[in-house]
């Protein structure tokens, strides 16, 4: 069966970037299902070869050393162009023509891909129903439908209803990148196919959960976007929250998209609300030093560049065990890592930790850039009585599978021309993670507002951040 991809702002920043290397990488791989044809749509008016020519050059750029010539040129045969206007209805009746000529007028697989900006998503969702184009009856549609889903739950789930009112939920993808990162999908191996992690996985043996998602760069020029954004709904709310529900979730009963789903939102769902003390206690806002002075960002602007928050899961694995949580823009390096730290021996029998406190044990998961895992534990230092020091186990991926990382998006946009939602954000699950947000994001814009701390570029966030943790008598984990 034919298989179509049709992105929509494919004129667009991301179509150059991930998209269309991406699929160009699972052509090189040999990975796409064969008679895969990419549709680009968007208002510039670009002939095939037009769209062809500049594809080449931005791909050439961003696949960098993975970029061969010729298969690029082989590749390039199955790119076509259907200019069009997200509003205009005549433009889905010829795209729908043209889809059909395409692939012979028999069965196929189709994607439509949402790469616009958010307001258009519902639109283009209405509009491809209207033409029939979800329709499944000459094979199977999907719909991708790019982040942010909703700037709160009130417009998430109305934009929900609008989807639903022409595409039925398993027709319905919802991306969110971190979800194609190997280590995000390892997270699950490791604590659903090996057997020693899952007894200490709880409460009884955790003491508390980091999650940290640091980024060197700073806003660059995305003011426009950041300012209505902030880091709240531009990495919690999708990314970090993504994260937590695996760290967290109970094993599913088989890997397949529901159970996955099912187990992931529960989640979410046990997350402890927000009381306003809590708000006022564990949640934390920062801005990085000369984020005001950013073209086009407002010289009293209160956006959070950095956040960080404590939050509680109110289960029985893991009753009384914090997750912090915490991001930021321009801090002192680009790591993503989950770090698992475990409660101290119960007995201390060794001197050298009585008069000073010995670090207890602490899983790393370093989701990237240096992909891998570290169990940290104490080793006593070699002829010095029973003094002891922290050492690890350190697994690196580049190591041991010699550097071989796909893009995010490379995973994702198989599983959505093969008809695979395991990787996939569920309705309910955004809007669960909307209800987490939306407290945070209401308390914050009140008028009594909690302060915005500066910190400076390259630090981990305020200062008052690492106050704050160390009142509650721990630390975060600062190391790159
Ligand atoms: C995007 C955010 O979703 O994720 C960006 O909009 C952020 O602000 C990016 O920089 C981070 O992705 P990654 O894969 O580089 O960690």
């Amino acid at each position: 069966m034919p298989h179509t991809i049709v992105i929509f702002g494919a004129s667009g920043d991301l179509t150059k970037r991930k998209l269309v290397p991406a699929l160009y990488q699972l052509h090189r791989k040999g990975r796409l299902p064969e008679e895969t044809r990419v549709v680009g749509f968007s208002r510039t008016e670009f002939s095939h070869d037009q769209w062809r020519e500049a594809l080449t050059e931005s791909t050439e750029k961003f696949a960098g050393k993975k970029f061969e010539r010729e298969t690029w040129d082989e590749f390039a045969k199955s790119i076509y162009y259907h200019p069009g206007d997200i509003g205009n209805r005549d433009d889905f009746v010829t795209l729908s023509e043209f889809l059909d000529e395409l692939e012979g007028k028999v069965e196929s697989e189709r994607v439509y891909y949402l790469s616009t900006a958010p307001r258009f998503y519902g639109p283009a969702a209405e509009m491809l129903g209207a033409v029939g184009l979800s329709m499944e009856n000459n094979g199977p549609r999907r719909i991708v439908i790019e982040k942010p889903f909703g700037t709160d739950g009130e417009s998430a789930s109305k934009l929900n209803d609008v989807v639903h009112s022409v595409f039925n939920e398993q027709q319905v993808y919802r991306i969110d990148h971190y979800l194609g990162k190997e280590t995000v999908q390892n997270l699950m191996i490791l604590r659903f196919a090996n057997s020693i992690f899952e007894p200490i996985w709880n409460r009884n043996y955790i003491d508390h959960v980091q999650i940290t998602v640091a980024e060197e760069v700073d806003i660059g020029s995305r003011a426009g976007y950041y300012e209505t954004s902030g880091i709240i709904r531009d990495m919690f709310q999708n990314h970090i929250l993504q994260l937590l529900m695996i760290t967290a979730m109970e094993a599913p009963i088989r890997y397949a998209a529901d159970p996955v789903r099912d187990e992931k939102v529960k989640v979410l769902h046990a997350v402890r609300p927000m009381t306003e003390e809590m708000l006022t206690a564990d949640t934390f806002r920062g801005q990085y030093d000369g984020y005001l002075n950013e073209k086009d960002v407002a010289s009293d602007s209160q956006t959070a560049t950095f956040a960080a928050m404590k939050l509680w899961i109110d289960n029985w694995r893991w009753q009384g065990v914090p997750f912090y949580l915490r991001s930021g823009k321009a801090m002192s390096c680009r790591t993503t890592q989950i770090v698992i730290q475990f409660r101290e021996p119960p007995h201390m029998l060794f001197d050298s930790c009585k008069t000073r406190r010995c670090e207890s044990n602490r899983l790393v998961i370093q989701v990237q850039p240096a992909e891998g895992i570290q169990m940290h534990f104490q080793t006593k230092v070699p002829d010095a009585g029973m003094r002891m020091r922290q050492t690890d186990l350190d697994f690196r991926y580049d190591r041991e599978f010699h550097g071989v990382m796909p893009e995010a998006y490379e995973r994702l946009l198989l599983d959505a021309l093969e008809g695979d939602a395991s990787l996939f954000a569920r309705a309910d699950e955004v809007e669960a993670a909307w209800a987490i947000c939306d407290p945070i994001l209401n308390h914050w814009a009140t008028k009594s507002q909690p302060p915005v701390y500066t910190y400076e570029r390259g630090f981990w966030g305020p200062m008052e951040s690492t106050e704050w943790m160390r009142e509650t008598g721990r630390e975060w984990f600062d190391t790159c």
